[in-house]
Parts: structure tokens; C-alpha cells; sequence
């Protein structure tokens, strides 16, 4: 069988761990990379190209002049839209997290992709780590009633990837969505696949409290957001980009009627505790999950086996509907349906 073809748009920061780990992998050329910024372009080329790797400046020649099995778009989240290019051309594509600033937009590629059968997957790599799955099976018999969870951190005060530019969009609400829609997605979507889809949303956030923020910080400081599901079990969500004195990070809590889930730490290590249970298990997060996430994509694109894709665009388009919600929530000052 020939290596799959695979072709970028969107070269930056973490466009490279998918880059990096395909470089490796013996079934894939890696044909063609786009990026806006030149530098960034010569870089990758450099660094994980080989002979046949093609370069661009703008996504749709790319689209044009080389022939593709497979996409990648990792782009900030206001710049989506070449996605219309794979759905165009037939071909199955990878879109990181969250997948779209813009719900309208990311409906109409999720109904493009649809109707031409495209395979597709969104960047929620939690979904591939080991400890995730046991919790969702444990779950399917003993169904979340509260979870808490979210990301606590720093000030962003720069540019944090010189030469990548996450740095000149992270902080801008126009351009991010904020950190709730940008980074705690990876807790709305685990809470989309561990709990189910919420119903309702409605969030508070705090703003004018961060000091010594990145040129053209306009994002919430931090933001807690109360979501209630069909079943009428709550979860209370927070981000905050504003702690600067330690003690946050990554955690995600969940407790059902017999089953306790704790994960801490950006690896999502968990502890899992049960009712009556004489000892707690606990599962490692795995270091090398990007790497893990990038090879089932591409072994779904070689098989045709789709059940190995554990998030596809659909789950994208799912986990955006309730941050987007939180985000329309503090618009209108109370709660909100997902779905209106
Ligand atoms: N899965 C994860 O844990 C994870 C971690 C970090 C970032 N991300 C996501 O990855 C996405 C990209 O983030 P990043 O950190 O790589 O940002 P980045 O700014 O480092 O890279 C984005 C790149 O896209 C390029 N670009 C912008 N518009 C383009 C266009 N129209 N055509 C071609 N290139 C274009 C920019 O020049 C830049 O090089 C974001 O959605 C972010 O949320 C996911």
C-alpha cells in the first residue's frame, strides 16, 4: 500500500507535534505545508521535510497543485474556513481544537463533510488516553451527577512562541473566543463524551482584574459556568488565565452515584474510586498522546476503519456549541439554551 500523502495548513506551534510525530511515522509523506508566515514555512520544511515536501502561502494552490490523501488544518481559532477546500476536493481532514470561532461556518463544513462522507477527526486527544475510556465505561452504568472542572493559570504576558504568533491571538477575544472557548474545551468536550450534552449554560465572568496582561488582552480574566443536562445532572466549569501564584492547573472531577473520577494535570491522570471498593485505581496519563491521537487518524485514513477516530469534526462542532453558549451567556446576562 503507498504512504498516505499528507499536507498542512497552519505550520505553527502546534501544528508541530502532529508534524513531528508524522515525520516518524514510515507510512506517511509528509507532501505539503502552508503557513501565512514564511519564516515559519522554511522552518518545517527544514526541520521534517523531505525532497517532495511542497510549500504555500495560500491553501487553496496547495489544494490545487498537490494531490492529498489526508489535511490537517491547525489554525487559530478566527481562521477556519480553508477546511472548505478538503470538503471541496473529497478528502478526509483533521481539524485541531476548538474547530471554529464561527458556528454558522463550522455547521456548513460539518454538512459539506457529511454529504460527500468524509472521514474527519478534531484535536481532542484526552479522548485517546486509557483512563478516559475506563471512566466512560464506568459511566455508561453509573451516569455522572456532578462534575467540576477546568484550567487555571497564568497572565499571558507576550508573545509566547516567538516566530509562531499564538501570542497575537490567544489573548484577543475576536480572535480566540477566550480561554474558555480556546483551552477549556478539552474540558467541555470530555464532558460532552463522559457526561452527554448539556441543555443549558450560563456563565459569569471577571474582567479588569488581571494585571500586567499581553498587549491587546481583552478575554475574560477567569469564568465559571454552571451546566445543567437533559437528565438534570449539573456541572460547574471554570477557566482563569489570571493565577499567577500557583495551586491551578488542569482538573476535571467527576462523581456519579457509586464512582468517583479524579483527573489532575494536563496528562489527565486519573484515580478512580468506588463505592465499597477496597482500593482506588489509578491510570497514568500517557506523555505521547498527540502522537497517539496523529496515528489513529492517519491508520482510519489507510483502513477505512473509522471507529479507530475516537473525536471527529461532529464532536468539534458539539464541544464549540456549549463554549460559544458560555460566551453568548455572558452576553445576555443569564443562562442560555445550547441549542438556540
Ligand atoms: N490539542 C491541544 O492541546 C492544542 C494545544 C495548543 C494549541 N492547539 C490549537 O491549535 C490551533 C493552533 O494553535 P497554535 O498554538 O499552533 O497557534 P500558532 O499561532 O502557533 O500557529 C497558527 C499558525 O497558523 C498560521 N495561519 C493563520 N491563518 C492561516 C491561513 N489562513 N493559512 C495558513 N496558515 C495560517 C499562522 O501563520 C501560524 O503559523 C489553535 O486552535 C489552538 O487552540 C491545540
Amino acid at each position: 500500500m503507498a504512504n498516505t500523502r499528507v499536507g498542512f495548513v497552519g505550520c505553527g506551534g502546534m501544528a508541530e507535534n502532529h508534524i513531528k510525530a508524522l515525520a516518524e511515522h514510515p507510512e506517511v509523506d509528509l507532501v505539503a505545508f502552508c503557513d501565512l508566515n514564511p519564516e515559519r514555512l522554511e522552518y518545517v520544511r527544514n526541520t521534517y521535510g523531505g525532497p517532495q515536501t511542497q510549500t504555500f502561502s495560500d491553501a487553496q494552490e496547495m489544494f490545487q497543485r498537490v494531490e492529498l490523501d489526508a489535511a490537517y488544518f491547525v489554525l487559530p481559532p478566527f481562521a477556519h474556513g480553508p477546511e472548505f477546500l478538503a470538503v471541496e476536493a473529497g478528502i478526509p481532514f483533521f481539524v485541531e481544537k476548538p474547530v471554529d470561532l464561527d458556528l454558522k461556518r463550522a455547521l456548513e463544513i460539518q454538512a459539506g463533510a457529511k454529504e460527500k462522507g468524509l472521514l474527519t477527526a478534531a484535536g481532542y486527544m484526552n479522548r485517546y488516553r486509557q483512563g478516559v475510556q475506563k471512566v466512560r465505561e464506568l459511566l455508561q452504568e453509573d451516569p455522572a451527577i456532578l462534575t467540576l472542572g477546568g484550567w487555571i493559570g497564568r497572565t499571558p504576558r507576550g508573545r509566547r512562541q516567538p516566530g509562531a504568533g499564538i501570542g497575537s491571538w490567544w489573548p484577543v477575544k475576536e480572535r480566540s473566543g477566550g480561554q474558555f472557548h480556546e483551552q477549556v474545551t478539552h474540558t467541555v468536550d470530555l464532558v460532552n463524551w463522559l457526561v452527554g450534552l448539556p441543555v443549558e449554560v450560563h456563565a459569569y465572568g471577571a474582567r479588569g482584574l488581571n494585571r500586567g496582561t499581553a498587549p491587546h488582552y481583552n478575554i475574560e480574566d477567569a469564568m465559571v459556568v454552571n451546566l445543567r443536562f437533559p437528565n438534570n445532572a449539573v456541572a460547574n466549569l471554570w477557566s482563569s488565565c489570571s493565577s499567577n501564584g500557583g495551586g491551578g492547573g488542569v482538573s476535571l472531577s467527576v462523581y456519579a452515584n457509586e464512582t468517583t473520577a479524579l483527573f489532575t494535570g494536563w496528562e489527565h491522570s486519573v484515580r478512580i474510586l468506588r463505592e465499597g471498593g477496597q482500593s482506588e485505581e489509578r491510570i497514568p496519563g500517557e506523555p505521547d498522546i498527540f502522537k497517539i491521537e496523529s496515528y489513529a487518524f492517519i491508520q482510519a485514513v489507510r483502513t477505512g476503519d473509522r471507529s479507530l477516530v475516537k473525536a471527529t469534526y461532529d464532536d468539534g462542532v458539539n464541544a464549540i456549541r456549549v463554549t460559544l453558549a458560555a460566551n453568548r451567556s455572558l452576553e445576555v446576562g443569564g443562562p442560555v439554551l445550547v441549542n438556540e
